[in-house]
């Protein structure tokens, strides 16, 4: 069976990852306009630095938990899985999975505003670090903002397609073209969250509670 599947923050929150809407989200903390928007990197980067190396060291101390795990032992079994995340973290990496598609980015890279070069973020990152390519001190995470473009749509778009079967686990559904991705999808659809997300509608299947003891189960069935 082919199967797509769209991680969201829940999925890490009980790695102690913090999700963004939810009661004490990330998004109740901060203003997204000024640290998760091209206009607020270009206003005060320093603000956006700070912001993102606390990220990244919070994720440096997280661990994968039994959620990721699963992900990553459904892949090494019989079908064919494309794991696709709105997530910046690297625990589904941490716990196995491979070919992790971020279309939004990852915390752990960098890329030079200037001229494009990629490469593995230092754990605190400066706005005066020069690219290591080009030496203009354009440097900032790759990670994808609001107002910018998701990475690798199209192939993400073929896989959710031509998929028999599409789970989206821990998104609040919230933020497009991640959120709409399931119109997309030809085959059965599954939401694995917390509650009900704002497009729980457009999905024939649910399973509500924690991604720990939900995702464990669903791919235990699956195996
Ligand atoms: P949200 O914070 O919007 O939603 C997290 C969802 O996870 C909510 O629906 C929660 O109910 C659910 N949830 C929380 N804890 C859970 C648990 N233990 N088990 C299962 N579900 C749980 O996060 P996302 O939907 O991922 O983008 O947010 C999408 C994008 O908005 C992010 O990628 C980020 C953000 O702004 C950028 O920064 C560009």
């Amino acid at each position: 069976m082919r199967i797509a599947i769209l991680t969201g923050a829940g999925i890490s929150a009980e790695s102690g990852l913090g999700t963004f809407r939810d009661q004490d989200g990330l998004w109740t903390k901060y203003d997204l306009n000024d640290v998760a928007t091209p206009q607020g990197f270009a206003r005060n980067p320093r603000l956006v630095h700070d912001f993102y190396n606390a990220r990244r060291a919070n994720c440096v101390q997280a661990a994968p938990n039994a959620a990721h795990q699963a992900l990553a032992d459904l892949a090494s079994g019989p079908h064919d899985v494309t794991l696709i995340t709105q997530n910046v973290d690297d625990l589904h990496e941490r716990a196995g999975s491979p070919a992790v598609v971020h279309m939004h980015g990852e915390l752990m890279r960098a890329v030079c505003a200037s001229c494009d070069a990629r490469w593995d973020a230092p754990l605190e990152m400066d706005p005066k670090d020069p690219c290591p390519a080009c030496h203009v001190q354009t440097t900032r995470p790759d990670i994808v903002w609001f107002g910018e473009m998701p990475y690798m749509m199209d192939d993400i778009a073929q896989a959710v397609t031509a998929a028999d079967l599409f789970v989206a686990i821990g998104t609040s559904a919230e933020v497009y073209p991640a959120a709409g991705l399931v119109e997309l999808a030809r085959g059965d659809t599954l939401e694995i969250n917390l509650e009900p997300s704002a497009r729980a509608n457009a999905f024939e299947n649910h399973r509500f509670g924690l991604a720990t003891d939900i995702v464990p189960a669903w791919v235990a069935e699956l195996r």
